[in-house]
C-alpha cells in the first residue's frame, strides 16, 4: 500500500508543481504539456486499489480517543511539556499499537476521560495519530469530535449559545457566522470534522435534546442548518479549506419525538410527515453538500434506524444521488444486538447496518468490529461492492478535506482563536436570542441604580449557562474552565454596580448529584435577603443535562424552585423571572405572579452579559419563541398542529369538536422595549401555479421610541385541502432593525411550491385552491390555479 501511496503523492507534487513550471516555459517560450490533474474520483481509484480488506474495514471504524489513550495525572506530554491542570493525556502505546498499527483504524472521535483539552495538546494527540497512521497505510485519519456550540471540547475556545437559541435568534447571518468561527477554532484545534449540526425537530418539549436543536419547525430548522452548513464547510464542498471543516449532519431524522419522550426511545411518525416535515431540512443540506450524515439513535414505525434501509439507501443514497458519509451513532450497531434485540450478535448487528446502508461506524469501544467485518465480507454477507462503496465515501471525505495533502496544520495558523471578536460574535448572538415573554407594565428596562436581589439556583453558575456538551458530555466540567466569564450574578453586579446585588440562592443544584437534583431548599433566606432590594431576579431552570441522564419524569419546573417563587412573590417585591433551561418547564403557577419573564434558554459563556444587558435596556430583546411554550403536561402540542387540534377557541358549527389546547406562549412569540406597526401587505401575484414565485411584501415601522431588532415572520394556511392541512406554517422570515419612527418594507420569497404537502400516498402535491398568508396582524388571499401531483419522491 505504502508504495502505491509514494505514486499517488508523487503525482500530487507533479500537479502542484505544473503551474510553476507552465510559468517557466512561458518565460522561455518553450511549450510543456501540461500535467493532468487528477480527480477525487480518480485519487480515489488508486488508494482503493492498494488497500488490503483489512485496510478497508479499518477505514470504516470510528474508535473513541479513550481506546488509545487516557488522562494521565501528573501528566508530562513528550512533545509539549507539562500540561495545565486540565490538560492531562497521554496514549497507550499498546492500544495505540493494536488500533492504528494492527487495526488500522482510520477514524477517531472526541476527547478522553469526556474532558476538554488545550489546542496545543490537540495538536500533539492529532499528530502523533495521524502520522502513525500514515506510516501504515498512507492514509490520514478523520477526526471527529462534538463542536456542538463553539468547539466545546478545546479549552479558551469561544462558546456560543446552544441550538435552541439560535433558533430564537431569527437571524441566519448571526448563525452562519457562529458555525464560522466555530470551524475555524475547530481548525485551530488540529480537527476538520464536527458532529453538528444539531437539525432534530424539537416537536416533543419533554425531550432531553430539545436545546440541541433549532425549533420544533422544519422550515426554521432548514434555514438554521443551511446557514450552518454554509459556516463549518464554506462554499466548496469538494474542497474544504484550512479554515472550514466537514459536518455531520444529525441525528437522520425523527429523533426527537420518541413517544414517551425519553431519549432514544421509539417514535411513531406519520409517512408523509415523515417526508414532509422530517426529511426535508435533511433533504435541503444533504444535496447543499454535507460531507456527512449521523443516523438516530432510534426507532421509527417499529423499524430501527440504523437498520433501516429504505431511510439510509433509498431515501439519501438512490433518491438523492448522496456521495457522502453515512456515520452510526454512538454504540448504535451493538445497540441493534443488545437493546434492540434485531440481531443476535454483534456480527449480525454490523452485518445488518453495513447492508442498511452505513458506511462508517462509530463502534466506539468494540474490538470486535474490524474482525466482524472482515468475516462477513469474506462470507459474502457484505459484498465486496457494499464495502467498496462505504470505503469511497470515507476516502472521499478526506480527499474532500485536503486531509492527504494535509494530515495537521499548525497552531501558529490559527492567531484569532478564542480571539476579542469572536467573542463579540458570540456576545451578539447571545444578545439576540434572550426572549422577552412578559413584561407587565414596562417593568423592564430597569434603572441602572437599581437594588437587585438574585436568587435561584441558575443565578451564578456557569454551568447552566452553557448546558450540556460545554467542556464534557454532560456540562459537569464547565466550572473549571469558565471561570472567566460571568455568572449572572456576577453580570448583574458589573451593570447595575456591586453594591447594588446580591444573591442568595434559596434552592441549588446538588454539585455532586444526579443532574437535576437539589439541595435541601433555603427560601427563607433568600426571603430576609429580598427585604432591602427594588426587584428580585429570581433565575430558574435546570441543571445542565444531556441526552438519556436529561430524562424527566414530569415537565414541571422543580418543586423548590416553584416553591422559591411562590415565597418571594409573596414578598410583594416585582419578581423578574428569568428561565435559563434547555426545554420549557411548565411555569403556570408561578407565572401571574412574575412581573417579567425573560427566557435566556442556554445561551452560553457571554448569555449572563446578554441578559444583564437586556435588563437595562443597553440591548434591545429580540428572540422569538423556536417553540410552543407548554401550560400543561396534557397539552404538548405544536403550532402546526390541525384545527381539530384547535387552540384559537372555540370552532364554529353545530357542535364544538374543538380540543381545547392551551398553550404558555405560542411559537414566534416574544416582546420588545419598542413596539412595531405592520402595514400595506402585498403580493406580486394573486393567482400562482407550481414553479412560481410569490413575492410577499410588508412595510414594518418601529413605532416606540427605543431602536429595535423585529423577526418578521410569514406563515401560510391552506384553507381547504384533499388532507387536513396544519393551521398554519411558517414560509419565510427575515429579521431587521429599525430607529424609531424608522419603516422599512420587507420582501420575502415564497416559492410556490413549498406551499404543497405529502399527502396520504406519500406524493408531494400542490392543490388548487386558496392559502391565506398572514404576517403580524396582516393578512391576505392567494389562489393556485391548478393542481400538480409529483409522480417523483421529492420535489
Ligand atoms: C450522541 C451524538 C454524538 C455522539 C458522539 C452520541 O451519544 O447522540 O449526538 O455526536 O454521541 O459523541
Amino acid at each position: 500500500m505504502k508504495q502505491n501511496f509514494l505514486i499517488v503523492t508523487l503525482a500530487l507534487i507533479l500537479i502542484s508543481g505544473a503551474g510553476s513550471d507552465v510559468m517557466a516555459a512561458k518565460k522561455k517560450k518553450t511549450v510543456v504539456k501540461p500535467v493532468p490533474v487528477l480527480t477525487i474520483e480518480q485519487r480515489i481509484d488508486s488508494v482503493m486499489a492498494t488497500l488490503t480488506l483489512e485496510e478497508k474495514v479499518g477505514q470504516m471504524a470510528q474508535y473513541t480517543l479513550d481506546v488509545i489513550g487516557r488522562e494521565a495525572r501528573p501528566a508530562v506530554s513528550p512533545a509539549e511539556g507539562p500540561g495545565e491542570s486540565y490538560d492531562h493525556f497521554e496514549f497507550d502505546p499498546v492500544k495505540f499499537e493494536m488500533v492504528l498499527g494492527k487495526m488500522k483504524v482510520g477514524s477517531i472521535l472526541n476527547t478522553t476521560n469526556n474532558k476538554a483539552q488545550t489546542t496545543k495538546m490537540w495538536s500533539y494527540i492529532i499528530k502523533t495519530i495521524q502520522q502513525r497512521a500514515i506510516k501504515e497505510t498512507g492514509v490520514p485519519v478523520l477526526y471527529g469530535i462534538d463542536a456542538i456550540h463553539g468547539t466545546n471540547y478545546t479549552a479558551g475556545s469561544t462558546l456560543f449559545p446552544q441550538g435552541v437559541n439560535m433558533g430564537a435568534s431569527f437571524n441566519l447571518a448571526l448563525m452562519e457566522q457562529g458555525s464560522k468561527i466555530s470551524a475555524y477554532e475547530t481548525r485551530a484545534s488540529n480537527i476538520p470534522y464536527t458532529f453538528a449540526p444539531t437539525m432534530d425537530l424539537t416537536r416533543d418539549q419533554r425531550w432531553s435534546r430539545h436545546w440541541e436543536s433549532y425549533s420544533e419547525d422544519s422550515y426554521l430548522t432548514a434555514q438554521m442548518a443551511l446557514a450552518s452548513l454554509r459556516g463549518f464547510q464554506g462554499n466548496n464542498h469538494n474542497n474544504i479549506d484550512n479554515n472550514h471543516v466537514a459536518v455531520s449532519l444529525k441525528h437522520y431524522m425523527g429523533y426527537g419525538v420518541p413517544v414517551y419522550g425519553k431519549d432514544r426511545t421509539p417514535a411513531v411518525i406519520a409517512e408523509s410527515e415523515l417526508r414532509e416535515k422530517f426529511f426535508e431540512p435533511y433533504r435541503q443540506a444533504l444535496q447543499a453538500g454535507a460531507l456527512s450524515v449521523m443516523i438516530n439513535s432510534g426507532i421509527i414505525n417499529g423499524v430501527s434506524t440504523h437498520a433501516d434501509h429504505r431511510l439510509l439507501t433509498e431515501w439519501v443514497k438512490e433518491d438523492l444521488n448522496y456521495d457522502g458519509v453515512l456515520i452510526t451513532d454512538w454504540n448504535d450497531v451493538e445497540n441493534l444486538y443488545k437493546r434492540d434485540r434485531i440481531a443476535v450478535s454483534f456480527k449480525e448487528a454490523v452485518c445488518k447496518s453495513i447492508n442498511a446502508g452505513i458506511d462508517l461506524v462509530m463502534v466506539p469501544y468494540n474490538l470486535d468490529f474490524c474482525n466482524a467485518t472482515i468475516e462477513l465480507v469474506q462470507e459474502g454477507k457484505i459484498t465486496q461492492a457494499r464495502l467498496d462503496d462505504a470505503v469511497r465515501r470515507v476516502l472521499r471525505m478526506k480527499f474532500r478535506l485536503g486531509l492527504f495533502e494535509r494530515p495537521y496544520w499548525e497552531l501558529t495558523e490559527y492567531p484569532n482563536f478564542g480571539s476579542k471578536a469572536h467573542e463579540a460574535a458570540a456576545k451578539s448572538a447571545a444578545d439576540e436570542t434572550i426572549t422577552l415573554l412578559k413584561n407587565e407594565n414596562n417593568i423592564l428596562p430597569l434603572k441602572k441604580t437599581s437594588r437587585i436581589l438574585v436568587a435561584g439556583p441558575n443565578g451564578n453558575s456557569m454551568r447552566t449557562l452553557n448546558g450540556g456538551w460545554s467542556y464534557s458530555w454532560q456540562g459537569e466540567k464547565t466550572e473549571l474552565f469558565a471561570q472567566q466569564y460571568n455568572t449572572i450574578f456576577e453580570a448583574l453586579k458589573n451593570e447595575f454596580g456591586a453594591n447594588n446585588v446580591k444573591y442568595e440562592a434559596g434552592v441549588t443544584y446538588k454539585m455532586d448529584g444526579q443532574y437535576f437534583e437539589e439541595n435541601a431548599p433555603e427560601i427563607e433566606k433568600a426571603v430576609a435577603a429580598a427585604s432591602d432590594v427594588d426587584y428580585i431576579v429570581l433565575c430558574v431552570g435546570e441543571n445542565s443535562y444531556c441526552e438519556t441522564p436529561g430524562n424527566l419524569d414530569e415537565l414541571v419546573l422543580s418543586e423548590n424552585q416553584t416553591n422559591l417563587a411562590k415565597a418571594l412573590q409573596k414578598t410583594g417585591k416585582p419578581v423578574i423571572l428569568v428561565l435559563n433551561e434547555g426545554r420549557p418547564r411548565l411555569i403556570r403557577t408561578i407565572e401571574p405572579a412574575s412581573k417579567a419573564i425573560v427566557q435566556i434558554y442556554l445561551p452560553g459563556n457571554y448569555g449572563a452579559d446578554a441578559l444583564a444587558d437586556v435588563l437595562s435596556g443597553d440591548v434591545n430583546p429580540s428572540g422569538r419563541l423556536p417553540y410552543t411554550y407548554p401550560k400543561y403536561e396534557q397539552g404538548l402540542i405544536t403550532y402546526d398542529h390541525k384545527p381539530s387540534q384547535n387552540i384559537e377557541g372555540k370552532m364554529e358549527g353545530a357542535y364544538d369538536y374543538g380540543a381545547q389546547t392551551s398553550v404558555q406562549y405560542p411559537f414566534g412569540f416574544g416582546l420588545s422595549y419598542t413596539t412595531f406597526e405592520y402595514s400595506n401587505l402585498t403580493v406580486d401575484k394573486s393567482q400562482f401555479a407550481s414553479g412560481d414565485s410569490i413575492r410577499v411584501s410588508v412595510d414594518v415601522k418601529n413605532t416606540g421610541k427605543v431602536a429595535g431588532k423585529e423577526a418578521v415572520l410569514l406563515f401560510s394556511s391552506d384553507l381547504a385541502a384533499s388532507i387536513s392541512p396544519d393551521v398554519r406554517r411558517l414560509r419565510a422570515f427575515d429579521k431587521i432593525a429599525l430607529n424609531p419612527g424608522e419603516v422599512k418594507k420587507v420582501t420575502l420569497t415564497l416559492p410556490a411550491d413549498d406551499l404543497a404537502f405529502v399527502n396520504e400516498k406519500g406524493k408531494w402535491v400542490l392543490e388548487a385552491g386558496d392559502f391565506r398568508l398572514q404576517t403580524a396582524n396582516q393578512t391576505t388571499i392567494i389562489k393556485c390555479t391548478q393542481t400538480k401531483l409529483w409522480d417523483t419522491p421529492n420535489r
